[in-house]
């Protein structure tokens, strides 16, 4: 897969879908040569032609040779100081106060297979799986490397890369910039693809020209955030979600990140990715190293469902852990926007009566079980059940879940302190917190210093006590706000920029060692919702609740924009109560429920207080799902239409068995309108040849008026090929209904 050419220095990473070609020019640097559809040898078709450009320094050994500069070649991890006036990858402050340094070729390594990287989450692999070229660059001054890492793996159209930094002279440095990837391309006839959003909004996909000049997106939160994802991609005018070509970055990181891209005089594009240098100072002493994040990088040609699949795919084989990794996820009910804190014993108990007889299976009980909490207001910390709402403690409402055939959950929000806890009154230092200015809350509450060692045993004992306290089966992971004052007590004054870094870092060894001690555990994570939706949570934690915006209409883009970079089996959806509790919308429980069916499927409301009617929706609906789930949480997703397009108000997604065999289409209409065009919709991934029997139909119900008109004709019973099903298509009944949901499913004959 990896084969290096010494008498031209080109180093070719290839399998069957992609191709990544570096080159190493002069002995000294790191040229990208080019990155895209598999090609079987790059003999180096397109040279780089040497022209002379003014105001384009040369290197000192190069000064006689005027079309050599580093200014305008395509540099793999590019350095500033020597004549690159681009955006560099990293930047590095030296003892003598120069933040100039010249990183040169040293040596590199094949190897089959894929190293971890301390303390960070990472794709992993088998040594059959991939295959890993690290090459090291040295600092001319000889007391600094650089090993740049560089995966590809056998089956995935995606290439893993990472930077470590090494001090092996005598004196410190300061690392101020140290991306996790730098790319070139060749020209700028891109946009620029990101997901921005907010608490309850999140990830809605932004599309914009790549601009001359620089352009930005990133998070300066101390989290990965709601408001930007540490995604982006540069997409070919004209790419739709089924052609074009498609370059995606996605960070395994969880921590503020920045995506900056560069259009240069000369037409060419620069991304850069990796921590957000905003603050950034890592101190590197003697014999220290500094390890990157990782990056995945996808080349799709065959436009946004492509890059998505390849992204879903690396997530759920190569970055999921554990038990969960390939196990069908149970279908929840959550007592949240069922109770909030207003729950004792008897409460919980009847939801878990209910859940029983709706045939549900996982009771999870949220925030408000512990210390005193009747509010936001206290408490976070102090991790012992409260037996005025629970009399018989934890064991008791577990056991009786248990007992009901219910598996039983528990929410935490293990990174946070209230000022009023035992915890607070007991170590006030514990807080991230900055000498003589006070601390700002956020939701009432405080920020523990993960960087203290003492911190986090505090974490691990205190939750691992509860886990072992009671049968739980479920932990929900919370994180409500985000840093401020990001000083530690414990980090001396010059290494305070790494306080934001060391957070992370301190948050991926906590769970560490609590996933790996509670291996049964299924653990979501959540940080308001879907405020730390990327692939280093992912890493130990296999789903994310995807959004504390429950509204069916709000969730189809939501999931959709979620979609981009994460599988459906990541994402909690759950069904709430109408009207809505974020938006005050009031939808069809089909459009609730089929929506959440397009992840891990859940019901978040009082389901004791519904109508008979309605619980006998909910069991049709769980029935359905059941029979559905393999496919909905590990097939292929596709998204045919989303609310990014057109007036924003028709979603279809389609999800193919992993044997191709079943098939789930699903199309939503928010509001129904007037002279409306019929829709057809062409499915997508289907075997031309194989013959597809409707097995499953879920038909739009009425909530509005009906005015008659149409009847809808069910194509239940009936079989198509699969060239026509999408060369053709279907036609979507018309209904003349806001909220309009339909399910269909497919047999392979
Ligand atoms: C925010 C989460 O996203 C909600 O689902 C819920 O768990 C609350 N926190 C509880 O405080």
């Amino acid at each position: 897969m990896i084969t290096f050419d010494e008498s031209t220095g080109i180093f070719h990473l290839r399998n069957d879908k992609v191709s990544y070609v570096l080159q190493l020019v002069r002995g000294k640097y790191l040229l990208h040569r080019y990155w895209g559809k598999a090609i079987r040898e790059f003999r180096d078709s397109r040279p780089f032609q040497a022209i002379d450009r003014a105001f384009s320094p040369q290197p000192a050994a190069y000064e006689n040779e005027r079309t050599f500069s580093l200014d305008v070649l395509p540099r793999e991890y590019p350095d500033y100081g020597h004549g690159d006036y681009r955006l560099p990858a990293y930047v590095m402050r030296q003892a003598d106060g120069t933040t100039v340094t010249e990183f040169w070729y040293e040596s590199h390594e094949i190897k089959a297979g894929k190293p971890g990287l301390a303390g960070l989450p990472a794709a992993y692999a088998k040594d059959d799986e991939a295959e890993t070229l690290t090459i090291r660059l040295r600092d001319t001054k000889g007391s600094l490397a650089i090993e740049l890492q560089y995966t590809i793996f056998a089956e995935e159209a995606v290439i893993a890369r990472n930077a470590r930094f090494l001090n092996t002279g005598e004196l410190a440095v300061d690392l101020l910039q140290a991306a996790s990837f730098a790319m070139d391309f060749a020209d700028h006839e891109f946009e620029r693809l990101n997901l921005w959003g907010g608490h309850a909004a999140e990830r809605s996909v932004e599309r914009v020209p790549l601009m001359r000049g620089q352009q930005e997106h990133g998070s300066r939160r101390g989290a990965s955030s709601h408001q930007q994802s540490p995604f982006l991609a540069l997409v070919r005018p004209g790419t739709t979600e089924t052609a074009g070509d498609v370059y995606g970055f996605s960070l395994v990181w969880s921590g503020e990140f920045s995506f900056k891209t560069e259009v240069e005089q000369f037409g060419t594009t620069r991304v850069i990715g990796g921590i957000n240098d905003f603050g950034f100072d890592w101190q590197l002493q003697p014999e220290e190293e500094f390890q990157t994040p990782e990056a995945l990088l996808v080349y799709s040609p065959d436009g946004l469902n492509g890059m998505s699949q390849a992204f879903h795919h690396i997530v759920r084989e190569h970055i999921v852990r554990g038990k969960y990794q390939h196990a069908l996820r149970p279908i929840l009910v959550n007592n949240w926007e069922a109770t909030y804190f207003d729950f004792d014993e008897e409460k919980i108990n009847k939801l878990a009566d209910c859940a029983a007889d709706l045939g549900l299976e996982l009771l999870v009980l949220d925030d408000g079980w512990f210390g005193k909490r009747n509010d936001d207001n206290s408490s976070l910390g102090d991790w012992v059940v409260n037996t005025q709402k629970l009399k018989q403690g934890l064991k008791g409402v577990a056991e009786s879940a248990h007992s009901r055939g219910l598996k039983f959950g528990l929410w935490f929000e293990p990174e946070m302190i209230s000022a009023d806890s035992d915890l607070y009154r007991a170590h006030p230092e514990w807080v991230l917190q900055v000498p003589d200015y006070p601390s700002s809350y956020g939701r009432h509450q405080l920020v523990l210093d993960l960087t203290r060692q003492e911190v986090q045993d505090y974490i691990v004992e205190a939750v691992g006590s509860v886990l072992r306290s009671a049968p739980i089966d479920y932990v929900k992971w919370d994180f409500n706000r985000h840093l401020t004052e990001a000083f530690s007590l414990a980090l001396p004054d010059e290494r305070q920029g790494e306080t934001k870094t060391r957070f992370v870092l301190g948050l991926y060894a906590i769970l560490e060692r609590i996933t790996q001690a509670f291996p049964e555990i299924l653990f979501e994570s959540c940080s308001g919702g879907g405020g730390r939706f990327d692939a280093g949570m992912l890493y130990y934690m296999p789903q994310t609740w995807t959004s504390d915006n429950t509204d069916a209409v709000c969730r189809l883009s939501i999931q959709s924009g979620t979609s981009m970079v994460f599988p459906p089996v990541a994402m909690g959806a759950h069904v709430s109560v109408v009207p809505n509790h974020q938006v005050g919308r009031v939808t069809s429980l089909q459009m609730r429920a089929i929506c959440a069916m397009a992840g891990d499927f859940g019901y978040e409301l009082d389901i004791t207080r519904m109508t008979d009617a309605e619980k006998a929706q909910v069991r049709e609906h769980v029935a359905l799902y059941k029979k559905l789930r393999p496919t909905l949480q590990f097939g292929s997703f596709y998204r045919l239409l989303t609310p990014f397009a057109g007036k924003g108000n028709e979603t279809a997604w389609q999800f193919v068995s992993q044997d191709g065999k079943q098939v789930v289409l699903m199309y939503f209409k928010t509001l129904a309108e007037p002279a409306s065009p019929i829709r057809t919709l062409k499915l997508t991934g289907l075997d031309k040849d194989a013959c597809y029997k409707v097995t499953q139909y879920l038909p739009a119900q009425r909530t509005s008026m009906d005015f008659g008109g149409e009847t809808a004709t069910s194509l239940v019973g009936q079989s198509f090929y699969g060239d026509e099903l999408m060369y053709s298509g279907m036609a979507v009944e018309k209904i003349d209904t806001d909220f309009a949901a339909y399910l269909w499913g497919f047999e392979q004959q």
